[in-house]
């Protein structure tokens, strides 16, 4: 049994902003953003976008592709998708940054709006690791059950209306965009999602959160609000954890032998797709591990820190543009709020 990428899409928004743009705005300078984390631009949603909005793009642009069109004309694609989308099984959503506080699950959302009748829906909360956590949890429930052919995978965030923007050393990181994947299980051998890998370190739940709105600590009645909900991070906590994660990660993913594969080096593989959090954060650990640079794909340029949606975002890019063959060995690798991390190997 395997579990085949078919298709994948992705959604970013029009709206690029700089980091000049953002100097304009806060206390900051192109200078110290891209010496410190390699961004140098950021895409934000407009007001009336939602998480599931982008979700919604993305997936239908997975979908087309799973039934074979590619192209950029909206009906096209809209006709291809929902050729598809009775045939979906399962969605699951990773997100931080929800349609709605609790319920319903944005993946719901995404499921009424794609017509994907027949499929199961819910979302996952694993930060930034959200989108390796979905594929396992994609897979594994694919595998239960004979009946379950088809699963969609989506990484969604507009983490910019979740921002401090008082807090600069936390706004300057962050993007918005979509990630999703049309995952099939076939009965290929050494194909598709070989092997997964899921941590988490709760210890370090309080390193990267959204303090607010919970029953931890609710709003209260007359209290006056003057910062929203939003992500709080202590950067370095996480840039120390986050060097960890990454390196321990492909170690374990390249330790033991994997079925059909045997040992996995250097040589085989053919990209490592880190989550897009910082490119120092992953030089730190390239170095660590010896890894030559050219096997990591990044693309934290353009799109700074999309938390879930950095590697399906990748992952389509790569794939459109013909950096991914078929029989390509690839490395996902994620780490963020939670703690949590892990990594796929996938043979695209
Ligand atoms: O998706 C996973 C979640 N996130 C991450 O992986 C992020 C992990 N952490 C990091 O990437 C880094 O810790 C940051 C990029 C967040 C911060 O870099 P740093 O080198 O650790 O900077 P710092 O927090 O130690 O701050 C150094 C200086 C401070 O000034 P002083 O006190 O030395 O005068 C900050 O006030 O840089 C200042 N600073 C800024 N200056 C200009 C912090 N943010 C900014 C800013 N613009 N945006």
């Amino acid at each position: 049994m395997a579990f085949e990428i078919i298709g994948t899409g992705r959604a970013v928004p029009p709206k690029k902003v700089s980091n000049n743009d953002l100097a304009a705005q806060i206390d900051t300078s192109d200078e110290w953003i891209r010496s410190h984390t390699g961004i140098g631009s950021r895409h934000y949603a407009e007001d009336t976008v939602a998480c599931s909005d982008l979700g919604i793009e993305a997936a239908l642009n997975a979908m087309a592709m799973a039934a074979g069109y590619t192209g950029e004309n909206p009906a096209e694609r809209d006709k291809a998708a929902a050729e598809i989308a009775p045939t979906i099984d399962i969605i699951i959503l990773a997100t931080a940054t929800a349609d709605y506080y609790g319920t319903p699950s944005t993946a719901c959302i995404v499921q009424d709006k794609i017509g994907a009748k027949s499929a199961a829906a819910m979302d996952i909360t694993a930060g930034c690791t959200g989108f390796v956590y979905g594929l396992e949890t994609a897979a594994g429930l694919l595998a239960v059950n004979p009946e379950r052919k088809r699963a969609l995978v989506i990484g969604a965030e507009v983490l910019s209306k979740l921002m401090n923007w008082d807090d600069r050393g936390t706004c300057v990181l962050f993007g918005d965009g979509a990630g999703a994947v049309v995952l099939e299980k076939t009965n290929a051998e050494n194909k598709g999602i070989l092997k997964t890998l899921l941590y988490a370190d709760g210890s370090g739940n309080e390193s990267l959160l959204m303090r607010r709105g919970g029953t931890r600590n609710p709003f209260k009645k007359g209290e006056v609000i003057d910062t929203g909900i939003c992500v709080e991070m202590n950067g370095q906590e996480v840039y120390n954890f986050a060097v960890g994660a990454i390196s321990t990660t492909i170690t374990a993913l390249m330790e033991s032998p994997v079925e059909g594969l045997g040992n996995i080096t250097v040589e085989n593989i053919s990209w490592i797709v880190p989550h897009q959090a910082n490119a120092r954060i992953v030089q730190a650990a390239r170095r660590r591990l010896r890894i030559p640079e050219e096997k990591f794909y990044m693309n934290i340029e353009e799109y700074a820190n999309t938390s879930s949606a950095t590697i399906p975002i990748a992952l389509d890019e790569m794939n459109r543009s013909g950096k991914l063959k078929k029989g390509d060995l690839v490395l996902t690798v994620g780490f963020g709020g939670g703690l949590t991390y892990g990594g796929n190997i996938i043979i695209w």
